[in-house]
């Protein structure tokens, strides 16, 4: 993204200059809901961020402009300062949790704008944690490691948004590295980097331009049907904690004891954190059709038993399988947002147009088309 005009406005509003920083959204190729489940994922950094431009000034409060929405904040930074509007949360809930960890800031002036698509399912918000997480740890040397600026994304959801989220996307945000996937153990907090080049695939989201807003409460009820599965399961298996921990066996063992529905969402935990796994097994074999296989079947247990997905979001998986299209599905929180697809080369132009097309053709709305491209996570700009 071009940063003209980020400098541009911070000059006019501050005078001189600041440093800039970016942090990216990310993909999650499989592993939906496995996050705070302690399961696994395996997302990237993409080429779409946010971007901040950012100078301490002197004092103990924050000014800070949000160049795409036209709108400015200012805020102290004690927790009864919290100012109303949510994106100056996000700002604010950083800086509180990094004073919490006996590592406070200083007030400083901040201009932002990004290219991530918001309520996308492509993670804009900690893009957004991450960007203000790693400046704010350079400028002031507070010493903190990319996946410590991960957690703190991670509290200032739970603690200042109210959304009761997983680490994936701030730590995609932060540890994300070009040309890798990440595999990450959400109980172990683990990680190793995963090269990814499908040759003779492209990764392609398709935006069905219906926008989610997590903080909606279905995100965090999805949480708590969980939580109260592995509640029943620990009752016979106190070393129960998460549901990464259960099996198949004990959860057929809590079946008629927990609410339908309770259960069946964390059938679809169960199941999706061994596709995972399964998916990570053919990547490394470069078994493609295997990886979108799997990716299929995530799409329908996010569908029809976890029930995060919509009708755009299920016809454009089923587009996806009528063009003969690899693999496909709704990407990360659902309600909205896009799907991501595995397409053989030969296929991409003939699939982009038959699904964009038909999807104006039913719904009245011009899907959006991202083609992925794996970059860096966190970083300074010169
Ligand atoms: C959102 C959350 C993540 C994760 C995904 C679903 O993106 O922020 O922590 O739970 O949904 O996989």
């Amino acid at each position: 993204m071009d940063t003209t005009n980020i400098r541009n406005k911070f000059k006019e509003l501050y005078g001189a200059a600041g440093e800039l920083y970016t942090s990216p959204g990310r993909i999650n190729l499989i592993g939906e809901h496995t996050d705070y489940n302690g399961g696994f994922v395996l997302p990237g950094a993409i080429d779409k961020a946010m971007y901040c431009e950012i100078k301490p000034n002197g004092s103990d409060r924050v000014r800070a402009y949000a160049l795409d929405l036209g709108e400015s904040a200012e805020f102290g930074l004690e927790e009864a300062d919290k100012p109303t509007q949510q994106w100056a949360c996000y700002i604010f809930g950083v800086c509180r949790e990094m004073a919490k960890r006996g590592k406070p800031v200083k007030g400083f002036d901040t201009v932002f704008a990004g290219d991530v698509p918001l309520g996308a399912g492509m993670s804009s918000s900690a893009a957004l944690e991450s960007c203000f997480g790693y400046a704010l740890n350079e400028i002031y040397g507070l010493g903190f490691e990319r996946f410590e600026i991960a957690l703190i994304g991670q509290a200032t959801e739970h603690n200042y948004v109210g959304v009761m989220c997983g680490i994936m996307d701030q730590f995609a945000s932060c540890c994300g590295r070009e040309g890798n996937l990440m595999k990450l153990d959400c109980r172990s907090l683990e990680y190793e980097y995963v090269p990814f080049d499908p040759k003779g695939y492209r990764l392609v989201l398709l935006n069905t331009m219906v926008t989610h807003n997590l903080a909606g409460g279905e995100y965090n009820k999805r949480r708590q049907s969980c939580e109260r599965v592995v509640a029943e399961i620990a009752k016979n298996h106190p070393e129960v904690k998460l549901l990464r921990d259960a099996n198949m066996h004990m959860l057929e063992e809590v079946h008629g004891k927990v609410d339908e529905v309770d259960y069946v969402r964390a059938e679809f935990v169960v199941e999706e954190i061994q596709r995972l796994l399964d998916a990570t097994v053919a990547l490394e074999k470069g078994d493609y059709e295997k990886v979108g296989a799997l990716m299929y079947g995530t799409h329908e247990g996010l569908s029809k038993k976890y029930q995060v997905s919509c009708p755009e979001l299920d016809y454009l998986n089923e587009q996806a399988r009528e063009c003969g299209v690899s693999g496909s599905r709704v990407m990360g929180g659902g309600f909205g947002g896009c799907t991501i697809n595995l397409v053989k080369d030969g296929l991409y132009d003939a699939f982009v147009a038959t699904a964009v097309a038909n999807y104006k053709a039913k719904f009245g709305i011009d899907a959006k088309v991202y083609d992925v491209v794996i970059r860096d996570g966190a970083r300074k700009l010169n």
